[in-house]
């Protein structure tokens, strides 16, 4: 089998990582990214050469359309994508959110199975075709590279998928996609529909085949890897696995089995590895979903050995039980423990080595709230460090925030807070009670504050081990469609609980005034 790769990828063994993230990533249930964040993040994925990032569905919301305009108009070498329907509205708000994008691409999809154009689009094939010749050469008419999926490709009729594809080619798509929509598929079912449809459609060398797998049942990574295997030059992923349902293939574990396995796997990405750990504690940290600690990769214990004889082999040699360099995955092998005595110079390396580059005022104020917990905390871990820098870089800019809190728990009821915030400036104070003092911080915070969202997420996670370890609180709030969740890090879980609920609402204030709706 022969392909010569088109356009976006200059060799036969390059496989260019496609990011959704910020699309079908965002598609989580609960999750959700302000457009500060996206672009944050989306910064960080040109730095790391991810070749593709999908910022949005421009069509969807005047958040998304803004989120892949700003995306767009700020990127440089990566290729932006807003994703489409086969609707010529849908295709003219991706081409004008793309506008200003150096490398733009609009990827259009339809669904082509049986179950989907029976019930959802009630649809015959003969329309299908009709409206992906229509929307794939409306696209060219906004942009020369134009992705094409087949919905639920995996469950569709090999004879119409070939049909369909045909049609995407024929009328200038420049990248195929193959999704497994509902991670039904298997690894070598997959790979051989891959070579197969690579064998069958006429011009399949004039295009990029790509996969898009879900995880449904635990197999998108390898799915995707047996795509590659079978001839696709492009895995579309996203960071810590995010996506529908059970999500998408992982971003970081497609990297890293290529990277470590090129023996058996002679593909490369141009993805630097280096920032995978940071990749995905942006991630974690803006969507407020955890990354389970035995997650391959970028999860807490991916490098930590705990029985003796695991240790013992290490010591003597790190080939024994790892596979690959933590400091390929941006994770330090040693780490600098930091501590009341460290400088600003110490500091501010740490933060250097954590990938943090902060302005003069912004380096001062982290390195107060550093001092400030050093004093409190014995040791501070990285994990801790991040989390703090993260939590301001949240915290500026916003509405309102925490000035003190003060709680009376305990087995003698009723719990009490008393707190004051800054809304606007202005310091207000209030004091209540509660079911616990959890529910009487956050019924004080209502008080000053007040809305009818409710609380759908409380979360707590310690950053690091011990009684003194750092807390991140996370709450998802929702309110009439809108959802926000807010993150915080505290030693004392109160504090925390205090600055996540606010963080949540301020993110909703700015969510209502958007009239964004939920993702
Ligand atoms: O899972 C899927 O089929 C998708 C398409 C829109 C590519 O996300
Ligand atoms: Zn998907």
């Amino acid at each position: 089998m022969t392909q010569t790769v088109s356009a976006n990828a200059p060799e036969a063994s390059r496989v260019l990582i496609f990011d959704t993230t910020m699309r079908d990533g965002e598609q989580s249930p609960g999750a959700s990214m302000t457009l500060r964040e996206k672009l944050e993040l989306a910064e960080l994925l040109e730095e790391m050469k991810v070749d593709i990032c999908e910022a949005g569905f421009a069509a969807s919301s005047e958040g998304d359309f803004q989120c892949v305009s700003q995306i767009a108009e700020r990127s440089r070498d990566m290729v932006v994508c807003s994703l489409a329907r086969s609707t010529l509205t849908d295709i003219d708000r991706a081409g004008e959110a793309l506008r200003k994008a150096a490398r733009p691409r609009i990827h259009t999809f339809i669904s082509t199975s049986p179950v989907h154009m029976k019930h959802k689009l009630r649809m015959g094939e003969n329309a299908v075709l009709e409206a992906i010749g229509a929307s794939v050469t409306h696209a060219r008419n906004y942009v020369a590279d134009v992705e094409w999926s087949a919905e639920d490709a995996t469950r569709t009729e090999f004879d119409f998928l070939c049909r369909a594809i045909d049609v995407a080619i024929r009328s200038g798509a420049t990248t195929i996609n193959v999704p497994d929509t509902v991670g039904y598929s298997h690894p070598a079912e997959y790979g051989a529909l891959i070579r197969r449809l690579i064998e069958t459609v006429p011009s399949s060398d004039r295009v990029v085949w790509s996969t898009h797998c879900h995880n449904d049942l635990g197999l998108a990574v390898a799915n995707s890897l047996a795509g590659v295997a079978n001839g696709a030059r492009q895995v579309e992923c996203a960071i810590n696995g995010m996506g529908e349902r059970a999500g998408n293939a992982a971003l970081e574990e497609i990297v890293m089995a290529l990277r470590v396995r090129r023996d058996s796997l002679p593909y490369e990405t141009r993805v630097d590895s280096r920032k995978l750990s940071r990749a995905s504690k942006m991630v974690s940290s803006i969507t407020g979903f955890p990354v389970q600690y035995n997650k391959a990769i970028v999860g807490k214990n991916a490098f930590a050995h705990e029985s003796g004889i695991h240790q013992d082999g290490m010591l003597k040699n790190s080939q024994t039980y790892e596979i690959m360099n933590p400091e390929d995955v941006g994770v330090p092998s040693t780490s600098l423990i930091m501590g009341k005595l460290s400088g600003r110079n110490a500091f501010r390396d740490k933060l250097k080595s954590l990938g943090y580059e902060l302005e003069q005022a912004s380096l001062n104020d982290a390195f107060r709230r550093f001092k400030d917990l050093a004093d409190r905390k014995k040791h501070v871990f990285d994990e801790d460090i991040i989390a703090l820098v993260d939590d301001q870089l949240a915290g500026a800019q916003e509405r309102m925030s925490l000035r003190r809190l003060k709680v009376v728990a305990g087995t003698d009821g009723p719990q009490t807070a008393e707190i004051e915030l800054v809304i606007d400036g202005q310091p207000s104070a209030a004091q209540s009670t509660g079911n616990g003092p959890v529910d009487a911080v956050f019924n004080a915070i209502r008080s000053l504050s007040p809305h009818a969202a409710v609380l759908e997420l409380y979360q707590v996670n310690a950053v690091t081990e011990g009684t003194d370890a750092q807390a991140t609180v996370s709450v998802r709030l929702s309110e009439a469609g809108l959802v926000a969740t807010g993150k915080a890090s505290d030693p004392d879980t109160l504090v925390a609980s205090a600055r996540a609920y606010v963080h949540a609402l301020n993110k909703l204030e700015v969510r209502r005034s958007k009239a964004l709706p939920a993702d």
